[in-house]
């Protein structure tokens, strides 16, 4: 993920600024820069590399000016190089950029023919251009950016400058998170608290679809459309540690609600948006020459497995084996040369799933593993670290690693269906423009909210509730049983929808509600028979669907929540989200410790 910084103050900046980038050194950088105004000029420093680089080259050309932004890059689109590196310009035009504008191609094609020469690869220079040009047309920096802003489809969190106004630096959030601190006659912008804790803990978070105009003693935000909003000003606490809270009341609804941003930032490592291929990451096997692919892990790790073994098989036809670490330890699978282990894990210190690779390394079997702290026991003792890019998850209950876990499955899926001859060059363009969707779906999804919130008083009464779901589904309906049984201490089961006539349907009452999760597919119709079924008895049902869905679903419900139709292949990732924020609300209904829950550990270190 990127780290972005804007200063508009009374002291030269650019020490300020380095300073406040080393804070969102957690979030990782392939380059780093820093543009500030001086004596009416934009100057620039950038470097390629860790931010020590952009420190040496200020050392050796200064740069002055009270006006400044600069950023940290996770390279997106384009090679990590300096010409890449942000900031960008456009004749009076600075701008750095956190996230992926979705539409940037298009853009990129109307500005060149308008004459906009493009110096790098990047996304982000085409709102550079953008705004440049409605500056042209006689626009005020302000009302040239509020038009560039309206253009833009996908995630992104910015801070501009303009050369000529020395007293000014706009943001904007879309996605990924922007902050604004207040000091005393000068003014900040950070993707967190963390960056801005040197200068104030005085901050206003931004939501969704804001944009702020900044100058050294005032501050306007708007929504889109260009009405005045009013965020609450707030005292960040905890800067002293890593991560805070935000405007959120539990961590786990603030990761929730970051995993647009860092499902961007997983599916950018793993997937070249530019070229619409899977990067070719340093693996310990080759898809191409795999028999069999074994994957296992724990808990929330392991559901994320076992969605991706419908990818790599239906994809790829890579047959996968999946299995619960701690069952998979002692099976003494057999192995074969043929074989390659991945093992999945958010803290990368699971005992079992820690055991598991150890007895894969026994048998001589190639390692990859998926983790979200890469310097942890699982990733050194891999072949090979696939990253989630999910930043530190302190709620106990997994979510946003949970997501970036099957977004890097599932770019990982994409690629060894290229190279097993499963998928065409023009097939595999299709499926890496469909996951680049994900991150504003998953944007669009985490509105309903509201909605969501209003389910779970609901389920806040009863004591044991039943989650359904077909394929991809069936694993999410595992992962929402797990979930709600953690944080709110409620009975719950996932069950193969299919399944339900050979058992669990003696559960079925009006005390039993049953919560479907079924986007409009293939076998969408088998669904409905099954909810049909659950109906007959007197079950109550909450259906998760789509439009497609919601049209079709010939049956009475107890509650419907329609997200948007999207591209199959992000459905098990975005439709993880309503069943996390149900989930959420269901506990803090209940009042249950939500960041840490009884009897729970984030990370399970022992047998
Ligand atoms: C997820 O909500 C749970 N807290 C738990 O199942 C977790 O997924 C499991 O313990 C595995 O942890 P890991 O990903 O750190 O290996």
């Amino acid at each position: 993920m990127c780290g972005i910084v804007g200063i508009v103050g009374h002291s030269p900046v650019a020490p300020l600024i380095v300073d406040a980038l080393k804070r969102l050194e957690y979030r990782g950088y392939d380059s780093a820069g820093v543009a500030t105004i001086e004596h009416g000029e934009l100057g620039r420093r950038r470097a390629e590399g860790k931010l020590v680089n952009l420190e040496h080259r200020l050392g050796d050309q200064p740069l002055g000016g009270l006006i400044g932004i600069g950023h940290t890059r996770w390279a997106t689109h384009g090679v990590p190089n300096e010409t890449n590196a942000h900031p960008h310009f456009s004749r009076d035009v600075a701008i750095v950029h956190n996230g992926i504008i979705e539409n940037f191609a298009e853009l990129r094609d109307e500005l060149s023919a308008d004459g906009y020469e493009f110096a790098s690869e990047t996304d982000t220079e085409v709102v550079a251009h953008l705004i440049a040009r409605e500056l042209a047309k006689g626009a005020t920096p302000v009302k040239a950016a509020h038009k560039a802003l309206a253009r833009l489809e996908g995630a992104f969190a910015l801070a501009i400058m303009f050369r000529g106004d020395e007293d000014l630096l706009i943001g904007a959030r879309n996605g990924p998170p922007l902050a604004v601190g207040h000091g005393d006659g000068e003014m900040f912008l950070g993707s967190d608290a963390i960056a801005l804790a040197p200068f104030t803990d005085s901050i206003t978070y931004l939501e969704d679809g804001d944009w702020v105009v900044i100058r050294r003693k005032e501050m306007s935000i708007f929504d889109m459309a260009g009405n005045p909003v009013e965020r609450r000003r707030q005292k960040s606490v905890g800067t002293s540690y890593l991560v805070d809270k935000g405007n959120h009341r539990h961590f786990m609804q603030k990761e929730i609600f970051e995993q647009p941003e860092v499902i961007s930032h997983t599916l950018s490592n793993y997937l070249d948006f530019t070229k619409g291929t899977a990067r070719q990451i340093d693996l310990p096997f080759d898809f191409a020459s795999l028999d069999r692919l074994t994957i296992s892990a724990c808990g929330t790790a392991y559901l994320a497995g076992l969605i991706s073994k419908y990818w790599f098989e239906r994809l790829a036809r890579l047959p996968v084996d999946i299995d619960i670490a701690s069952e998979f330890r002692y099976r003494e699978v057999p192995m074969s040369p043929r074989m390659a282990a991945m093992f999945i894990s958010q803290s990368g210190e699971t005992a079992d799933t820690l055991a598991s690779l150890r007895y894969c390394r026994g048998e001589g079997v190639p390692i990859a593993s998926i983790v979200n702290v890469p310097e942890s026991t699982i990733g050194r003792e891999s072949d090979a670290v696939l990253p989630t890019l999910a930043g530190p998850e302190i709620g106990v209950a997994s979510t946003k690693a949970f997501t970036c876990q099957l977004s890097a499955l599932a770019s990982l899926a994409v690629r060894a269906a290229h190279a097993r001859g499963h998928v065409s060059a023009e097939q595999g363009k299709k499926l890496v423009r469909e996951l680049s969707e994900a991150p504003r779906f998953a944007s669009q999804v985490l509105r309903l909210d509201e909605q969501i919130e209003k389910v779970a008083r609901d389920l806040s009464q009863v004591h044991h509730v039943l989650y359904l779901g077909r394929d991809t589904n069936f694993p999410l309906a595992m992962e929402g049983a797990l979930k709600l049984k953690e944080i709110s201490y409620i009975h719950a089961e996932g069950y193969a929808a299919g399944e339900l006539k050979h058992g669990p349907i003696a559960l079925i009452d009006e005390n039993m509600p049953v919560i479907v999760i079924a986007p409009y597919d293939r076998i969408f119709e088998k669904t409905v028979s099954n909810m049909q079924e659950v109906a007959a008895r007197g079950g109550r049902i909450i259906l998760i669907t789509d439009q497609r869905g919601a049209e079709r679903a010939t049956v009475k419900t107890m509650d419907t929540i329609v997200l948007p139709d999207m591209p199959e292949i992000i459905t098990p990732i975005v439709y993880a989200l309503p069943i996390q924020m149900l989930a959420y609300h269901t506990a803090v209904h209940m009042g249950t410790d939500v960041d840490q829950p009884r009897n729970l550990a984030k990370s399970v270190t022992v047998e």
